[in-house]
């Protein structure tokens, strides 16, 4: 394997977990703001979604050094490398809120296959098997989010 496989895989990493954050945030966003007549169950399972999202940002931070590089340091970096846009209106209504977070997942679903392949070229077996993990989880988040609006 070369350096540019490998330096290939920590730059999708890293685009990764800067997504990882930004759809963490807007997931809580969406916890703390949504109103309407299925408040209750949104707001749960906003909050379970946020949750999870947010226990994979340690474990690709950590794939990230393991394969001897550096990873985000700051805010400023998460929003340098962020592919999910910011949703800074908080009169959106709840079927709003469901379809944006639908797209996000899916953005962020492309990045986890990517993330997937550059494994596969630097030979990263650990991060190929885990984004397996992190890809059901993403696909199963699009499922809930897909069914409260069917
Ligand atoms: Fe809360």
């Amino acid at each position: 394997m070369g350096d540019n496989s490998k330096k290939a895989l920590v730059e999708s990493l890293n685009t990764l977990l800067a997504d990882t954050f930004a759809l963490y945030i807007k997931t809580k966003n969406f916890h703390w703001h949504v109103k309407g007549p299925n408040f209750r169950d949104l707001h749960l399972l906003f909050d379970e979604q946020a949750a999870e999202i947010f226990a994979l940002t340690d474990l690709i931070a950590e794939r990230v050094r393991k394969n001897g590089a550096d990873t985000l340091t700051s805010l400023g970096a998460i929003v340098r490398k962020s592919q999910v846009a910011d949703q800074d209106s908080t009169g959106l209504d709840a079927a709003a809120m469901v379809k944006e977070l639908i797209g996000d997942n899916e953005t962020y679903l492309a990045a986890l296959r990517a993330a997937k392949a550059a494994a596969g070229e630097a030979g990263d077996n650990a991060t190929e098997g885990q984004s397996d993990d992190w890809t059901d989880q993403c696909e199963r988040r699009i499922w809930f989010l897909k069914q409260t609006v069917a």
